[in-house]
């Protein structure tokens, strides 16, 4: 699903990988291409046709450009598209690999790829993004407004328990912080302290820290090192993320899944970037972040051995050619950059 601006070069890219390492893995590979983004709800004033989430929901993955049109008032296709598929298809994680690949600038001085490298699952279905809330009297100046965040029990815990999991299995510093407002937030953030606290007693190989959020940015720009796992909220995750995403070399390089664990449910995995209109059909902008988003695909697929081959050629192409991770400096078309990787595999 490539989407809107850019999304369709990017998605290209990651497309020509995933075939060239398919055909090297011999994996069997079905693609099937969609429309969906800014342009079509223009012309036909449809976001998902009718019948789109059950042919969607018959793939094992989907893999998406990016969404966003300057002609699209904000909120209407992303609530219409990208939130609306992690609900419907209950992609609970938002897994956010952090990760300074060889060659690639960050923003902290004297830091490098051995201090960035954590994770942020980031709770992808409540908090604020639930869609509670509303007005009274609107438009006068006694206006209200509400916007309820929701948190539940089975929503923070399997949350917490999958970040458990991925901490055990990634085998690093064996370090899971809970990021959250405790502080403030005494009912909601009460409810994910207690369960964290809980979850943790089945781990006990997992060391366990909390951070307030506002601190865990400071700290994540003074010693990123110190982190291995975060595990948040999907408010709090979606702004982290972001911080996180500029030290690890920015937009053209993170990438992020929506994951629903159950199998026959499709993940969806996407660059963070947005869709870029003033680069679009220039061939400038960096694929890095969907040929990741691509890597991600293929481990969350089974294909582990693939989605590492993936991640090693992207480091080799971002520590030995490419100049820069901005579009427009990267001293290769968006297309050649592709090539690169797929040259690497
Ligand atoms: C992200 C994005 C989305 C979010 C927007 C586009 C709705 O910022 O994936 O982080 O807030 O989740
Ligand atoms: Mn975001």
């Amino acid at each position: 699903m490539g989407g809107d601006g850019t999304g369709p070069e990017v998605a290209a890219e990651g497309v020509k990988v995933l075939k060239a390492v398919a055909k090297l893995e011999a994996i069997q590979l079905e693609l099937q291409d969609f429309d969906y983004g800014g342009d079509r709800y223009l012309r036909t004033g449809e976001i998902l046709p009718e019948g789109a989430v059950e042919k969607l929901g018959e793939f094992d993955a989907i893999l998406l450009g990016a969404i966003g049109h300057p002609q699209v008032a904000p909120g209407i296709l992303e609530r219409g598209l990208l939130l609306n598929l992690r609900f419907v298809f209950d992609q609970y994680i938002n897994l956010r690999p952090v990760k300074l690949y060889p060659g690639v600038e960050t923003p902290l001085r004297d830091k490098g790829p051995d201090d960035i490298d954590f994770v942020v699952v980031r709770e992808n279905t409540e908090d604020m993004y639930a869609g509670i809330g509303g007005f009274l009297k609107k438009g006068t100046p006694d206006e209200v407004a509400t916007q309820t965040a929701v948190y539940t029990r089975k929503g923070c815990e399997r949350c917490i328990r999958w970040a458990f999991d991925y901490t055990r299995k990634r085998n690093k510093k064996k370090r899971l912080t809970l990021v959250a407002k405790t502080n403030v937030l005494t009912y909601g953030h009460d409810l994910w302290w207690r369960t964290f606290q809980e979850v943790a007693k089945e781990y006990p190989d997992i060391q366990t820290d909390y951070n307030h959020v506002d601190a865990c940015c400071m700290w994540m720009v003074k010693n990123p090192e110190f982190y291995d796992v975060i595990v948040t909220t999907n408010m709090f995750g979606d702004i982290i993320t972001d911080l996180a995403g500029i030290l690890q070399g920015g937009m053209g390089v993170a990438a992020g899944g929506n994951i629903n664990p159950e199998p026959g449910i499709p993940s969806m995995f996407e660059p963070m970037g947005g869709s870029a209109p003033k680069y679009t059909g220039k061939g400038v902008i960096n694929p890095i972040a969907t040929i990741s988003a691509t890597a991600m695909l293929l481990e969350h697929s089974g294909y582990a051995n693939a989605g590492e081959r993936v991640m090693k050629a992207i480091q080799i192409v971002t520590g030995t050619k490419m100049k820069s991770q901005a579009a427009g400096k990267m001293g290769y078309s968006t297309s050649e950059v592709g090539d690169l990787v797929v040259d690497n595999l």
